[in-house]
Parts: C-alpha cells; structure tokens; sequence
C-alpha cells in the first residue's frame, strides 16, 4: 500500500514522532514530499524533502491526516483547525472525545505505539471514533504495520490499559534485566559480563518469540516442569511476591494513564 495523500505530524522532530515517520518512509508508504512537519524549539536536520514548519496551524492546512505527538502537557496548548481530516493521536490518555472536540473533526484515531518503532518493532494497539471511515482504518493500519504489529481494541480503557502495558515498550524487561544484574555484581560477577549476559538474555528471547509464538506461561511452566536450577528460581521469585508486584505497577501505570487524560 501506498498512502496517496499529505501527513502532518505535530512533533514530527520528537522521539516517537520522528520512529513513526521513519518506519513508514523506510517502507515506502510514503514520499518525503508527502510529509509535513513540525516542530517546536530547533528545526531537526532529517528527512530531507519534507517540509518543516514551527506553525500548526498551517501544518494542518496542508495536510489530508495529521499525527498528534507531543507529549499529554503539550496537548492543552495545541491550536489548530482539523475538520474533515483524518487525526491520528499517539497521546497517552487523551480521549477521542476530547480531541474530536478541541480540533473540530470527528474522524479520530487513538494509538498507542512503543519506542521499539525505532526498529520497526512497536506493538500498537488503537481505537477509531464512530465516524472514521475503513480507509481511515486501513491507513493506520498500514502506518503501524510499518512500525511494527497493530491490533485494534474494543474500549479506550483497554488502551488507557495498554498505555502502561505494552506503551512502555523495554521498560519492564530492562527492569527486570536491570535487577538480575545487580544482584550479579553484588554477587561478584564482573559489570561486563553481566550486562552482556542480560543484555543477551533479553534478544534471545525476542528471537525465540519471534519464531515461536509462544505463550510466556507455557514458558514458564515447561522451565518448572524440568525441576532444574531455573524452577528454583521461578518458584522464589514467585513466593517473594513477583507476581503481586508486577500487578501493582501495571495498575499504577493505568491509573497514570487515565489521569494524564484528565480521567
Ligand atoms: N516515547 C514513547 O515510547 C511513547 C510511547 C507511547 C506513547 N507516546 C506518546 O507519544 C507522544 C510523544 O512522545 P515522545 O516520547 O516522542 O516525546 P518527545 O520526544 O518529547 O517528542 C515530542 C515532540 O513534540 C514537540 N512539540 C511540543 N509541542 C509542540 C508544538 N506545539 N508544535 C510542534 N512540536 C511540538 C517537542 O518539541 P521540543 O523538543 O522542541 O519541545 C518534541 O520534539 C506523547 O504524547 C507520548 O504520550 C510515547
């Protein structure tokens, strides 16, 4: 697929903003001199033939879809005119009907992608307002099909959810690698061959995933069916709270989510 028509993307120079545009010139969805983009301090010296602007406001003049990415406390301050386009937000916790209201179009869409769009790895899951149209759904599927795998979801709870579930993209595994190494360098275990041994934990379980599909419980359960020095340490984890404390923080992480929205 191509898309036959102008994206703006607000924040176009941010971190996320900049994986998504990217990801979907990388795959050829798009041309340079489709794009417009802004943003807001220093004009960013990437994606040559796109036109950088400072002003919103003629961004969306330009454009037939707009991306919303700047951060949730940028969002009040946002003044532009978008009726009759195709908005695309990637804004933890901001509603569709809030957006649909304050940029006058109701053709909206909430995603939530993950720093993995960096590499074309991203889980983002996304919900469409009532008027969006299947062009519109297939436009965002193809944007995030570019940046990684796409599923759209039944409740904006199960986004505002997903925000501190898969939004956090490496957070919790690097919490969880960063916890093994420290105790491996209290253990004695020298820094560098602890971070090479997490970090080579981390990718080769991406790999098997990858080729697998495996459900992680399933995992888990084959490792505590060996009964080997691995179901020793499953079974401490598990008795010293991990899964507790696990559900503790993704609950934290929604009520963050649906309090940023105002929620
Ligand atoms: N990063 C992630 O992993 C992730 C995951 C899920 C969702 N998100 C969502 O993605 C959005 C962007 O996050 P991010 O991580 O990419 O943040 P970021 O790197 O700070 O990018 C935001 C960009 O927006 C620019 N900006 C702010 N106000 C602007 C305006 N009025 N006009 C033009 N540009 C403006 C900022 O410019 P300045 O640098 O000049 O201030 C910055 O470059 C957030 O809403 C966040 O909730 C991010």
């Amino acid at each position: 697929m191509t898309i036959p028509k102008t994206l703006g993307v607000i924040g176009g120079g941010g971190w996320l903003g900049g994986a998504i545009v990217g990801s979907i010139l990388a795959a050829g969805l798009i041309q340079p001199n489709q794009l417009v983009l802004s943003y807001r301090r220093a004009r960013p010296d990437r994606f040559e033939g796109a036109f950088w602007t400072r002003d919103n406001r003629e961004l969306a003049a330009r454009s037939d879809i707009i991306i919303v990415s700047v951060r949730p406390e940028d969002w009040p301050a946002l003044d532009i005119d978008a009726t009759r386009k195709l908005v695309i937000s990637v804004m933890a916790g901001i509603g569709l009907a809030d957006i649909a209201g304050r940029l006058g179009t109701d053709r909206v869409i909430r995603t939530l992608p993950n720093a993995a769009a960096e590499v074309g790895k991203s889980y983002t899951p996304w919900i469409a307002s009532g008027a969006a149209t299947a062009e519109d759904r297939a436009i965002v599927r193809a944007i995030f099909d570019a940046c990684g795998t796409q599923d759209e979801v039944p409740s904006e709870r199960d986004l505002d959810y997903l925000s501190g579930f898969s939004g956090t993209g490496p957070a919790y595994p690097a919490l969880l690698a960063a916890a093994m190494m420290r105790d491996a360098i209290a253990f004695g275990v020298p820094a560098d061959v602890a971070r090479r041994a997490v970090n080579a934990i981390l990718v080769g379980t991406g790999r098997l995933l990858e080729r697998e599909d495996a459900l992680p419980s399933d995992t888990v359960e084959a490792f505590l069916a060996y009964r080997g020095v691995t179901a020793a340490g499953i079974e401490t984890m598990r008795a010293s709270g991990f899964d507790d404390a696990v559900s503790r923080g993704l609950r934290a992480a929604f009520d963050k989510a649906v309090a940023m929205g105002g929620g």
